[in-house]
């Protein structure tokens, strides 16, 4: 029996759901939240959080092999311990998502424990160990995220192959990895596992790793991990994982026939799958569904109506901040406050070393799209804090439309998606070169390499002889 009600349930507190629970609350609402795993979902727990926090380490590790240049005298090669560094990357999360409970507890937002399942008259159950509880909501956010997809292939549930939940705590650093899938998790995980000392391998079975990064951008990228002795191995699908003299040996059939690659690990990256449980009784009362995630309207409405869903489970970017502003705009139509999701201007960010980031089009998309366009790119190495703090491998290249407006912008190098945000608001706010180029940059940083490409797509840069400029060009 229904014995509590709500104006707004969310089920799922990752980035959209708890980011809906705070929206919500604000606009004045009763709000529960059901978490059956760990609150901050994917994001806070095994995803963009630990990740990071792992990836500092590996970073930093990386930066200690030019030290010496800087006048600093360190042993050689550094010791690096990966029971402390887990330590770290634990702590790091433990703050988070605490921090996620206190901000629930602050904006009076109810938090139920347990896995919630959800009808069309948008009754909740709440499961937890053979316990039930139930309440009733007026409206109903489904904020279930997502989990790695597993292809059903042999030897993938066997010893030492991983996931990225799976791939945190391991007590030693490698000595070598095969990351399966050459997307953003394989790419990113490769650069760490290198840098902490593991020989890694990439099998993509497409012709490309990051497909659907900028070209220029990606074959950069794939020049300096190369260099690094990271092997990129692409049109080469994975078919099986067998067990061979203590090592896992990987079966592929690439353009050349079939190949195999050992290695101690597996790391499975092929994508992520929405993860619909708790949705069944929906699923059975109709609700839309499109390839196994959940179909929405601008409002972010399911079809069943004062039922929304965001983040990871619908259609979409597959990214932290997209499903927090989706969470936004649920929670102001779920209280009353119409509101449409818009998705024109969604940056991109990639944390390899050095990072890349993005927004809008690629310049292959640009190009198919727009018959005139301008394309210019400006390099780090003339960039005076760039130089400084020894990080100069790496452009921006900007996209730049017949009226002067940014139809994309791609950065890779030093703090890249920290920098794409300028590149976002000019895009959102819709603003042409002219604001650009008209806006003092503050010097020295690394924002000034994002008005000279301006300045360079507009012909008159400043810090990169005229001559290079027009070979550039
Ligand atoms: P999730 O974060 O998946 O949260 C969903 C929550 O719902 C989970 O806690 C789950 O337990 C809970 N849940 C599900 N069903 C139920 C139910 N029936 N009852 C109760 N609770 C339920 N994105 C970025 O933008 N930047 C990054 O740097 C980045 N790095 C990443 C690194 C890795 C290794 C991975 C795997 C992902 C990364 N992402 C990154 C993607 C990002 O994590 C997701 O886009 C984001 O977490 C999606 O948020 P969400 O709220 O939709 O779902
Ligand atoms: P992905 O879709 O980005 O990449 C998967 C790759 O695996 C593809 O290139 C695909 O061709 C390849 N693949 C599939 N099956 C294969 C096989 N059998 N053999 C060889 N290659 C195979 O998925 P990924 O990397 O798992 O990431 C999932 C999502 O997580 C991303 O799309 C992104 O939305 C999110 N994410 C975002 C991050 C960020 O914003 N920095 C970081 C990490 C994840």
């Amino acid at each position: 029996m229904t014995s509590t009600h709500y104006d707004v349930a969310i089920i799922g507190a990752g980035p959209g759901g708890y980011v809906a629970a705070i929206r919500a609350a604000q606009r004045g609402a009763k709000v529960a939240i059901v978490e059956k795993q760990y609150m901050g979902g994917t994001c806070l727990n095994v995803g963009c959080i630990p990740s990071k926090a792992m990836l500092h380490i590996a970073e930093t590790l990386h930066n200690l092999s030019s030290i010496e240049e800087l006048g600093i005298t360190l042993p050689q090669p550094p010791v690096f311990n990966m029971n402390k560094a887990v330590a770290f990357k634990d702590k790091v999360v433990k703050r988070m998502t605490s921090g996620v409970s206190t901000l629930m507890k602050g904006n009076n937002v109810d938090v139920f424990d347990g896995l919630g399942s959800v009808d069309a008259s948008r009754t909740v159950t709440v499961t937890k160990d053979g316990n039930t509880q139930q309440f009733s909501a007026d409206k109903v956010i489904l904020a279930n995220g997502s989990v790695p997809f597993i292809p059903s292939m042999p030897g993938v549930d066997g010893d030492k192959v991983m996931n990225s939940d799976t791939c945190w705590n391991l007590p030693k650093t490698p000595e070598s990895l095969i990351c399966v899938g050459g997307g953003v998790i394989g790419i990113e995980l490769a650069c760490m596992f290198e840098a902490l000392g593991t020989k890694v391998t990439i099998l993509e079975m497409l012709p490309n790793v990051l497909a659907p990064v900028d070209e220029e951008v990606r074959k950069l990228l794939v020049r300096i991990m190369g260099k690094r002795g990271i092997n990129i191995v692409t049109n080469a699908k994975v078919e099986s994982i067998v067990d061979e003299n203590g090592l896992k040996k990987v079966q592929t059939t690439t353009d050349k026939g079939e190949q195999s690659f050992s290695a101690e690990y597996v790391l499975m990256a092929v994508s992520r799958r929405p993860n619909t449980s708790g949705l069944e009784q929906l699923m059975e009362q109709g609700l839309d569904t499109d390839r196994g995630r959940v179909r929405v309207n601008d409002n972010l409405e399911t079809n069943l109506p004062g039922i929304y869903a965001i983040g990871d489970l619908i259609h979409g970017a597959g990214l932290a901040h997209v499903a927090s502003m989706e969470g936004e705009i649920a929670a102001d139509n779920a209280t009353g406050h119409p509101a449409i999701m818009n998705y024109d201007v969604v940056p991109n960010p990639i944390y390899t070393f050095p990072e890349i980031a993005s927004v809008g089009l690629t310049e292959a998309a640009a190009r198919e799209k727009y018959s005139e366009i301008r394309v210019e790119r400006f390099p780090w190495s003339a960039i005076g804090k760039a130089v400084a703090i020894g990080e100069t491998e790496g452009f921006t290249k900007v996209i730049i439309g017949k009226y002067g407006e940014f139809l994309g912008a791609h950065i890779i190098g030093p703090d890249a998606t920290n920098l794409i945000t300028e590149y976002s608001l000019a895009m959102r706010g819709e603003l042409t070169v002219d604001e650009v180029e008209e806006t003092i940059h503050p010097h020295p940083t690394l924002s000034e390499g994002l008005r000279e490409a301006v300045l360079a797509a507009e012909g008159h840069p400043i810090h990169i002889p005229p001559r290079q400029a027009a070979r550039a060009r």
